[in-house]
């Protein structure tokens, strides 16, 4: 009877172990997948997508269409109202520009004007226009209603022109003595980011870049300043509903900003990856 007890205990404690063994190594698949596997497939899909991309120089006119229907479609005024009213404008992302423009109208006081590519909600452009009622600011992005869905505002000095800022630039339909690009430039390819510099280089006098840096699907943050002027790494594939196909998705990428416009020849005033 004892040694029957002792060698059904014995038995459990080898179930014991054994379940135990195998949740270790469920564990480890777990980690293994979550850490390694799932990240490494996501970075794949996101180069993937970047190769089809990659050597686009400008948009098509089929790219304008996809862009604009998705701004369209994924367009809410009263979120984008409420946002700006909640959070304090030091908070947003767009408000993080201002310092940079601030300083540079202060340090410089014949700019006449500033556009801000790929605009969207104009709200750090209505505070700007405020604070600099002699500078003309000028919002653009590919919105048909661009003037009318930033009705919001009603300072003189801000307007707004519809359209494809390359084209607009490269024709002298927009002029400006400053051009600014908040959270416009991660999702432009390193071909067409480097067109806009290059124009740039030959028609602006100062430009600002404003751009978050994502993490890559393992979570890290790539530092920027080790990749060279032309080549950006794709990193986050912004998963959004849309009835757009892959090919128009927003995968941001990171770009060495301060590479690119050296290489075109601007001299750096201020640089800073937070
Ligand atoms: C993430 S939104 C940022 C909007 C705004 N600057 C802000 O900070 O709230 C990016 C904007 O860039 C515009 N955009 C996208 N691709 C662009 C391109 N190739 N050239 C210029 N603008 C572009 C989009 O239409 C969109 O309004």
């Amino acid at each position: 009877m004892l040694k029957n007890n002792s060698l059904s205990s014995l038995a459990n404690t080898a179930r014991g172990f054994v379940r135990h063994i195998k949740l270790l190594i469920g564990s480890l698949f777990n980690y293994v997948d979550n850490v390694v596997y799932q990240p490494h497939l996501a970075q794949m899909e996101n180069e993937k997508i970047y190769a089809e991309r990659v050597h686009r120089t400008r948009l098509s006119d089929e790219d304008i269409q996809h862009i604009t229907k998705y701004m369209c479609e994924v367009w809410d005024l009263d979120y984008r109202r409420k946002y700006f009213a909640d959070t304090p404008i030091h908070m947003t992302l767009q408000g993080q520009v201002i310092p940079l423009i601030e300083r540079l109208l202060n340090a410089d006081q014949s700019v006449r004007t500033v556009a801000n590519i790929g605009v969207n909600y104009a709200f750090a452009d209505h505070v700007m226009a405020e604070r600099f009622p002699d500078v003309k600011f000028i919002g653009v992005d590919f919105q048909p209603d661009l003037a009318e869905v930033n009705s919001d505002f009603d300072e003189k000095n801000l307007q707004f022109v519809s359209g494809y800022a390359l084209d607009l630039i490269e024709s002298g339909k927009l002029v400006s003595d400053v051009y600014f690009m908040s959270s416009a430039a991660t999702t432009i390819t390193n071909p067409e980011l480097r067109h806009y510099i290059s124009i740039f280089a030959q028609k602006a006098r100062y430009v600002v870049f404003n751009e978050p840096i994502f993490a890559d699907p393992y979570g890290f943050y790539n530092n920027p300043d080790v990749l060279a002027a032309d080549r950006s790494l794709p990193v986050y594939l912004q998963k959004i509903p849309s009835t757009l196909s892959k090919m128009q998705s927003h995968l941001c990428l990171i770009h060495n900003y301060k590479a690119m416009l050296e290489a075109a020849g601007f001299e750096i005033q201020y640089y800073s990856v937070a």
